[in-house]
């Protein structure tokens, strides 16, 4: 009877020995997430210009909007302001948004976190 009991005991601190090596963190589950992300030094000059540079301008600057863009022009401060919720929603590939980039894979998560933290710090032209 005292061996059963020691056994039971074993077992259970067993399990919960292993049950506490469980950890994870939210890097581990979602990579793109914040992992190398850098979501401090956010600016339009930056990080905004260079996301649009690299993934849209090539359908939205000054030169390409009327004939690949839809007449959508991504290139100036000003524009890339009055269309912030448009720019978030297609690039979230959310509701009723045409998704962006258009015949292109979805922006990894880094980049469309950028712009969320751009429009909630208010936007600025820096
Ligand atoms: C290959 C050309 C092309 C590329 C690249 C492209 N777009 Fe577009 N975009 C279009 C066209 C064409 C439309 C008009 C709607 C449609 O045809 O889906 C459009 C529409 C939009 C709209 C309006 C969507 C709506 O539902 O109101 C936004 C905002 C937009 N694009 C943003 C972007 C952003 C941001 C990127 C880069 C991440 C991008 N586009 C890349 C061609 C492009």
């Amino acid at each position: 009877m005292k061996k059963c009991l020691w056994l039971v005991v074993i077992t259970v601190l067993l399990f919960l020995l292993a049950g506490s090596c469980y950890y994870d963190t939210e890097e581990a589950l979602y990579p793109t997430l914040n992992s190398g992300c850098d979501t401090t030094g956010v600016t339009f000059s930056g990080k905004i210009s260079s996301m649009l540079a690299n993934n849209c301008l090539s359908c939205h600057s000054n030169t390409t909007a009327t004939g690949a863009g839809n007449g959508i022009r991504l290139e100036n401060y000003a524009d890339v302001k009055s269309r912030a919720t448009d720019i978030a929603g297609s690039i979230k590939h959310a509701g009723a948004y045409s998704p962006m980039p258009k015949n292109g894979g979805k922006l990894n998560g880094c980049l469309i976190n950028q712009f969320d933290i751009w429009i909630r710090t208010g936007m600025p032209e820096n």
